[in-house]
């Protein structure tokens, strides 16, 4: 049994809103307490700077700070080395964009991708095809707007050097079939980025069972803080990468005219980490692991199950997405703005994400205006269901009365 009442006591937003009706966990997921404790466990014990100091509390920080990173390295099973600590899932995405392009992409390569990426795998890519004079290509959907191995297949050529793809669509909880499409991409001369941020939160994600070459995902959508992302790369790749940014702790030496950098990942680390913020991401794959990504799976999906039950047959609703692979809802109120919906739920205490989710392109090709998105994580119940179905259907009713009026 999934103890929902027991996970929910140890958050505490729930303690200052014990109505909250939160679906939104695809932009952010909430963050338990013990998350909250560890960070504030190092600002209040050993709040100092890593890798600088030469006495016991700088050793301490240092120490969890590493430890921090053997947990990503695990929870992925990837090696220490591998793991790179930035920002978030964009600044990784971007980063590596930079780095990898700088050597391996020019004029007549091929980008492939898809109408289904967050901004921050497209765009990236978008600019640097734009200055190379290489060109972005995309895989069609398909009827379903599903990315499938046979449209990849489809659009790859050898001219194609880079596959750069959202593992899960951040709009309509759609898998990727990457494990298709990487080994035929590798036998065709391709690296493959994943982009993971609606993935490692839901389901293992095992980079080597995987075979990506690069994977990127935010903190904050998994229980962890905001400000801390990663990026994982292969080692052989990581090692032909040169770092974008400069400054401290990522040289080994430094001359009038040369510098002489660290070895990965530290070389890719430049400047102050989030400390505190990378601390707590490590709590936060801890609380995961505790409760079980294989819990929270089964979880999640009995609670989708039930909502797409109780949503299913409502008239005035458009589903846009009917089998998600992950608990994300993507609907609309016909005829009615997805703002001004949000705005009706938020009346109800109910939180769900309204627009183009920053993935403009997947609302051109469901040709809408952009839609709501109900994203269920594991401190969603039933009931939470029962109240948002509810609120649907008052603001079916209020739009309808309202038309009516003019
Ligand atoms: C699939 C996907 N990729 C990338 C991102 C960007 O994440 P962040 O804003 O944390 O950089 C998001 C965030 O919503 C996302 O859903």
């Amino acid at each position: 049994m999934f103890a929902v009442k027991k996970i929910r006591e140890k958050f505490p937003i729930y303690k200052k809103f014990p109505n909250l009706v939160y679906l939104d966990s695809g932009a952010t997921s909430l963050k338990p307490q013990p998350v909250l404790d560890k960070m504030n466990e190092y600002y209040s014990e050993y709040g100092v700077n890593i890798h600088r100091g030469v006495y016991e509390l700088s050793f301490q920080a240092t120490d969890e700070y590493d430890m921090a990173r053997e947990k990503v390295a695990r929870f992925l099973n990837a090696k220490t080395e591998e793991i790179i600590f930035t920002a978030n899932t964009t600044d990784a995405l971007n980063k590596l964009a930079l780095m990898y392009s700088k050597e391996n992409i020019g004029p007549g390569d091929v980008v492939l991708t898809s109408e289904l990426e967050h901004h921050s795998s497209l765009l990236p890519w978008m600019k640097i095809c734009e200055e190379k004079q290489a060109e972005l290509r995309y895989i069609p959907l398909n009827p379903e707007g599903r990315i499938t191995f046979e449209n990849f297949k489809k659009v790859f050529d050898d001219k194609v050097k880079v596959v750069a793809l959202t593992y899960v669509s951040n709009v309509m909880g759609y898998k990727t079939p990457l494990e298709e499409i990487i080994p035929f991409a590798h036998q065709n001369g391709s690296v493959v980025i994943v982009d993971a941020a609606q993935a490692v939160q839901h389901f293992k994600v095992d980079v080597k069972e995987m075979d990506c070459d690069f994977l990127a995902f935010s903190g904050h959508k998994m229980l962890g803080p905001t400000g801390v992302g990663v990026l994982y790369g292969k080692k052989r790749y990581l090692n032909q990468l040169k770092p974008v940014f400069y400054g401290g702790d990522m040289n080994q030496d430094v001359y009038l005219d040369r510098v002489e950098i660290k070895e990965i990942p530290y070389c890719f680390e430049a400047g102050t980490p989030p400390i505190a913020e990378i601390i707590g991401l490590g709590k936060a794959i801890d609380c995961l692991e505790e409760i079980g990504l294989e819990n929270i799976e089964n979880h999640c999906h009995g609670v989708y199950l039930y909502a797409m039950e109780k949503l299913s047959g409502i008239k005035g609703l458009t589903i846009y997405n009917k089998n998600a692979d992950i608990p994300i809802i993507a609907f609309n109120i016909d005829d009615v703005h997805p703002h001004d919906a949000a705005t009706c739920f938020d009346q109800d205490n109910i939180c769900i994400r309204a627009g183009h989710h920053c993935a403009q392109l997947v609302s051109k090709w469901l040709k809408c205006t952009g839609t709501l998105r109900a994203s269920i994580y594991l401190y969603n119940d039933k009931n939470d269901i029962d109240k948002f179905v509810i609120s649907v259907k008052e603001t079916i009713k209020l739009f309808q009365k309202l038309e009516g009026v003019q």
